[in-house]
């Protein structure tokens, strides 16, 4: 959602821009644009994808300038409304991510002295308002001033007329700052910058950062500060696709690596003891992390006896019942504005708190206790996968731990059964799911959740309707969408629900709906009942859901595949939520 890029230094800013935005179109973003600094400010902006053509944004002279990818929150996607935004004179601009929140006010305030607005923009009052601040030589004053009249959140990136930098600002809305060799540069997130500085400034809210060609200094409430300068571990080989048509199954393949690494770096040890001596604990998530959530649940309840509350940050933080003991955040990016929000409530009643993230230094780290890390790496696709498997591999510590260890041995073998799970052949059960128009996805117990993952990765990215089920609600309802069009993927694997299932199974079957069936390689009850039968590598139920997974991860992809989708940008969403 939103993306910035910033550059101060000796290179050509334009094009170097243009390739920063390119490394964020995996947030998502409907229109693009840049604006650089030589004698005057240059602005290039369109609605749209950035085209392909390497020499875009050559024209545009200078070695300053700010980008922005745009994911239209107020005002349609139109190039006038593509940031960055100036100001009357032409002489300033701005990009934003965020939301002003009391831009009506402000915007008939500054209409109502004189100013013209060309956008439908809420970010177009900062450049209003810092060019009434602004004296020259003075960029950073002005936009600390702006600041104040502001409510709500940003990250933003300011340049001006004869001003030899760039003026970074955040409050709940994430920016990081590159140091590089005679040069400094500005992001969403590191992607942008890996290419040219392993060394980054996460800022924090409230600060206030002038980056020059020679290095960035940072006020906060009007004090210089020091931020640490971290060393990033991430290379830029982790953001190319590494010979894959797409980022989301060279992702997907690197499942068996990713949860390795996770289950080998973290230490589960001080978050289990919190859970077991909190009365309560709630886990918080949106999207797919909240159906690791939900997985999370199964598995801390069924082997460490430990009661949990999974909800939906988006709900949450409008809750009404006790919030109590420890409540952990489950988010990828670190920055879903709905789950922050939900944790910063959780601290407002005095919660323990904690987080599961994969991005180190976003706002959730700061916010959270205690922060547990996956390693998964960028995760570049919209549709996320490895960061899924690498929370599981953070909670299948914790219950491990929980429960002496009862699930070291599952923990052990998992990525290889991964990897076996990446060989499966699928052509049958693509082809079933290509020609549908609905698709329900079931199981029960930890594979409920799974099922709803696997739904959510099939509409997501090859925009087919798919639901997912709890097995046994299907005849309480959907039965009777269910025709010989309707396909449906069952997860049947050995265990307490193993008979329920094949009922659930041959109930379906006289429905005539066409069944793929995942079950244990060596079911043949469970292949002879179903039309497509997806074999899962032999293990246990712990590894069965990391396997089950995989399998449903690659069925959506390769459907998707089929059908041309654009299977990293899917239409109209966006990878970071940093909006409510
Ligand atoms: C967006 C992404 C999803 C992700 C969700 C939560 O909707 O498209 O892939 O699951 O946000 O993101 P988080 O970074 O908090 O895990």
């Amino acid at each position: 959602m939103c993306g910035i890029v910033g550059y101060v230094g000796r290179r050509t800013a334009g094009p170097l821009l243009v390739e920063g935005l390119r490394k964020l179109e995996y947030r998502g973003y409907d229109s693009y644009g840049v604006a650089t600094l030589h004698r005057s400010v240059s602005v290039l902006k369109k609605s749209g994808r950035i085209p392909p053509q390497a020499d875009l944004g050559k024209g545009l002279k200078g070695k300053i300038g700010i980008g922005h990818t745009r994911w239209a929150t107020h005002g349609e996607p139109t190039d006038r409304n593509a940031h960055p935004h100036t100001d009357c004179t032409g002489r300033i601009a701005v990009v934003h991510n965020g939301i002003i929140e009391n831009y009506a006010k402000l915007r008939e305030e500054l209409e109502g002295r004189g100013h013209r607005f060309l956008s439908d923009t809420d970010t177009e009052v900062i450049a209003h308002l810092v060019e009434e601040a602004f004296q020259p030589g003075k960029l950073q004053e002005a936009v600390e001033e702006a600041l104040r009249r502001l409510e709500g959140s940003y990250a933003i990136l300011v340049i001006a007329q004869d001003e030899p930098g760039i003026v970074a600002a955040r409050k709940s809305s994430p920016l990081v700052l590159g140091i590089g060799d005679g040069e400094t540069l500005a992001a969403s997130d590191m992607t942008p910058l890996l290419e040219y500085t392993e060394r980054v400034i996460f800022l924090e809210d409230g600060d206030v950062a002038t980056l020059r060609e020679g290095g960035i200094t940072i006020c906060c409430n009007g004090t210089a500060v020091q931020r640490p300068v971290e060393q990033v571990t991430w290379c830029l080989d982790d953001v190319k696709k590494g010979g894959f048509p797409h980022f989301m199954l060279k992702e997907i393949h690197e499942q068996p690596q990713v949860f390795y690494e996770t289950v080998r770096s973290v230490d589960a040890r001080e978050m289990a003891a919190q859970m077991r001596a909190s009365p309560w604990v709630t886990l918080i998530g949106c999207g797919t992390s909240y159906h690791a959530g939900l997985v999370a649940k199964y598995l801390l309840e069924a082997h460490a006896g430990i009661p949990v509350r999974v909800e939906m940050g988006s709900e949450f933080k409008y809750f009404a019942p006790p919030v109590r003991g420890l409540v952990v955040a489950i988010t990828q990016s670190g920055e879903t504005a709905d789950t922050l929000m939900a944790l910063q409530k959780a601290r407002a009643h005095n919660c323990q708190t904690a987080a599961v993230t994969n991005v180190v230094g976003s706002s959730v780290t700061r916010m959270a206790d205690h922060v547990l890390y996956t390693r998964a790496g960028p995760e570049i696709g919209v549709a996320a996968t490895k960061s899924f498997t690498a929370q599981l591999a953070v909670f299948l510590q914790l219950a491990s731990r929980l429960s002496d260890g009862a699930l070291d041995g599952a923990i052990a073998t998992a990525h290889l059964a991964m990897g076996d799970a990446l060989r499966t052949e699928l052509d049958g059960a693509v082809s079933l799911c290509t020609g549908a128009k609905d698709i329900f996805f079931v199981g029960r117990g930890p594979f409920y959740p799974v099922a709803l993952e696997g739904a959510l990765k099939m509409k997501e990215i090859s925009y087919i309707h798919a639901e997912g089920y709890p097995a046994g609600e299907l005849k309480h309802g959907p039965f009777a969408l269910l025709t010989p069009e309707t396909p449906v993927v069952a997860i049947a694997l050995p265990g307490p629900t193993y008979g329920a299932m094949i009922s659930n199974i041959k109930e379906m079957k006289a429905r005539q709906a066409p069944v793929i069936g995942i079950g244990d390689a060596g079911d043949t009850e469970l292949a002879d009942v179903v039309d497509v039968f997806l074999p899962l590598p032999d293990g246990p139920e712990a590894v069965h859901i990391l396997t089950a997974t995989v399998i449903l991860q690659r069925l959506a992809y390769h459907t998707a595949d089929a059908l041309s989708r654009d299977i990293d940008r899917p239409r109209n969403l966006a990878k970071s939520v940093t909006v409510e």
